[in-house]
């Protein structure tokens, strides 16, 4: 119980809801505690006068007698009627402020989850599955909903029923009342068992049915690689396989579930059946009435579907304390990213690395060794190296995705992490090494850059990135849906597309992380020709595995296995004749004899 007390601060929030709900429910009971009274006098009336009403037989009095009756009988239908429908508004009342209540309180708490989510570190994004993320947000969520809405209801009303219910039964005839509530523990408690089998069933068919998703998801994304090398089979069977074992877990939650009601039918006859029997001997005993027996069998009525909730409620409680459990474990996961000073920042002046190094926490891999070095406003630098040597690693701490292990970063020689890490990031422009388009139009991905760009800006950026042709090209145009759900646009288109995003921002700072990777060599050709008009008066940090001579970028930095190895302009480096002239001549090798092929 102890982990749901962290909904307490809902229950506070909408205090009103949860007394006016509560206040619904005493009062539609109340109104519930009538009707059984007036079965008991109706029967009264029937037992006590059928014998005189024979006995007026053949004269004219028994036709008034029978009018007497009959309106005494109707009057007490439509009291029985009447109170049935107050109790009916006041039971939609109770639902509409309780479990209206806990619908809100989910909205909150979803609200929570996700703004949390947002803050959370990339790393916690690499550790944990999508659909794990995705299962707190809604099995989790939902789960403890039950306990927020249903639960706290069929508890307020079980507690108002059997003060009021029980009370009253005593009050007639305690030994008999004692009697037959004797079943209804036991009811209570064979529900309660039965719920915790099936919702543990249950648990296990969700985690099955998650299973036979993620792999159906699987295929679907690698269709092409199944195909290609013929697994069709193969998956076939795995998923074959895995389908029957579902089916075997739901054929015995099935059964189990078959099994509860005849069980709940049974238990709710014998209290039923008790208060008939020990009823009657009462009756003849002359301390109980036949309208009496009528009046228990409705109590008993109006107790089994409270208490055998009981046992429901309790699971559901149980449930709703283990899923709360994992959100409050997933709350107290603290952005590891502080923005704890946030001083403005409007313009880069200059950026300084000194001494940084960094290792990720979760590999141990160190990436970056003792990096020192400074990029002034305009100017164009660039860091090439081969792969793995830690060049994304410094785009990702200069955005602040990851804070340096030790060293010093400062802009405008103010340190790094007490800048606002949001303006930080929104005068950046960066374009990621792996591409990620939204499921909108082509347009809308380049404007994701700037909210508010112009369909020329838009168009401009375009033409920077030479995607506008291709895009020119598109059904659509513009307008074409592409990312998930839309057209398949090429490696190179997309990488493209990401290009314009950044470019339409106009930043301060632009980082672009091996941004040419999958761009032929001509469309390269034209998208450096526009990148050195695009980047006049900028700062730039241009991350590549290979050199681009035609770029004359003010420094080159040149990493390998994350130290600087070298530094200096394109000439500079290639007289030095180290690693970067090695990789120079590779790369004129590899260019030449490429030619070579082709002609
Ligand atoms: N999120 C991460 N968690 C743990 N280790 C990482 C992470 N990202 C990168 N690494 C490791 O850090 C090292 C440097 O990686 P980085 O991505 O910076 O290299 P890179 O120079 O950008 O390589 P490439 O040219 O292939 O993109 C690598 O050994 C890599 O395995
Ligand atoms: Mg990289």
């Amino acid at each position: 119980m102890k982990h749901l007390k962290y909904l307490n601060k809902y229950f506070w929030k909408y205090k009103y809801r949860f007394v006016l709900g509560t206040i619904f429910v005493v009062v539609s009971n109340i109104f519930g505690l009538y009707p059984p009274q007036i079965m008991r006098i109706a029967v009264n009336v029937i037992t006590e006068n059928v014998y005189l009403f024979k006995l007026y037989r053949g004269f004219n009095i028994q036709q008034k007698y029978f009018f007497l009756l009959n309106s005494i009988l109707l009057v007490l239908s439509v009291t029985l009627i009447a109170m049935a429908v107050i109790r009916g508004i006041f039971m939609f009342f109770m639902r509409q402020t309780i479990i209206v209540m806990s619908r809100l309180i989910e909205y909150d708490l979803k609200n929570e989850m996700y703004d949390h989510y947002q803050q959370l570190h990339p790393n916690f994004y690499k550790v944990n599955s999508t659909g794990d993320l995705m299962s707190r947000l809604t099995e989790d969520v939902s789960k403890v909903r039950m306990y927020l809405g249903p639960a706290v209801m069929y508890t307020i009303n079980l507690v108002t029923l059997f003060v009021l219910v029980i009370s009253t039964m005593i009050q007639i005839n305690a030994y008999l009342s004692f009697i037959v509530l004797l079943p209804l523990p036991l009811l209570s408690y064979s529900i309660y068992k039965v719920s915790v089998i099936i919702n543990r069933k249950s648990e296990v068919i969700q985690g099955k049915l998650s299973g036979l998703t993620t792999m159906a998801q699987e295929v679907f994304s690698g269709i092409r690689v199944i195909k290609s090398y013929v697994r069709e089979k193969t998956y076939n069977d795995h998923f074959e396989e895995a389908s029957i074992d579902y089916k075997k877990n739901f054929l015995e939650l099935s059964k189990i579930e078959a099994f509860f009601a005849p069980l709940m039918l049974l238990l709710i006859g014998l209290s039923t059946i008790l208060t008939v029997y020990v009823g009657g001997l009462e009756v003849s005993r002359g301390r109980f009435t036949a309208g009496n027996i009528a009046e228990f069998v409705f109590y008993i009525n109006m107790l089994t579907w409270p208490v055998a909730s009981l046992g429901w409620v309790a699971s559901l409680v149980q449930r709703a304390a283990a899923s709360q459990k994992r959100i409050n474990e997933f709350l107290s996961i603290e952005a590891e990213i502080y923005n704890t000073k946030a001083l403005p920042i409007q313009s880069i002046e200059n950026l300084v690395f000194k001494e940084v190094s960094f290792t990720y926490d979760n590999t141990g891999i160190q990436a970056l060794k003792d990096i020192s070095f400074e990029i002034k406003r305009g100017e164009q630098f660039a860091i090439v190296g081969k792969t793995g040597t830690g060049k994304s690693t410094i785009a990702e701490l200069i955005l602040r995705s990851f804070d340096a292990s030790s060293g010093e970063i400062r802009i405008n020689g103010k340190l790094l992490q007490d800048l606002d890490v949001h303006q930080l990031r929104n005068i950046t422009g960066y374009v990621p090494q792996d591409v990620f388009l939204f499921s909108a139009t082509v347009a809308g991905n380049i404007q994701f850059g700037l909210e508010h760009a112009s369909q020329s800006e838009i168009i401009q950026a375009a033409k920077d990135a030479e995607i506008h042709k291709d895009i020119e090209y598109l059904k659509h145009g513009y307008d074409t849906i592409v990312g998930e759900r839309g057209v398949t646009l090429s490696g190179g288109q997309k990488q493209r597309i990401s290009i314009a995003r950044a470019l339409v921002k106009q930043p301060e700072l632009l980082i672009l992380d091996d941004c040419l990777s999958a761009v032929d060599a001509n469309t390269e050709h034209s998208i450096l020709n526009n990148f050195k008009r695009a980047f006049e008066n900028k700062t730039v940090l241009f991350i590549t595995h290979r050199i681009f001579s035609l770029m004359d970028f003010d420094k080159i930095l040149v990493l390998d296995e994350g130290t600087i190895k070298e530094q200096g302009t394109h000439e500079e480096l290639l007289e030095k004749k180290g690693i970067y002239w090695e990789m120079y001549q590779l790369q004129q090798q590899e260019s030449t004899e490429l030619k070579q092929k082709f002609v």
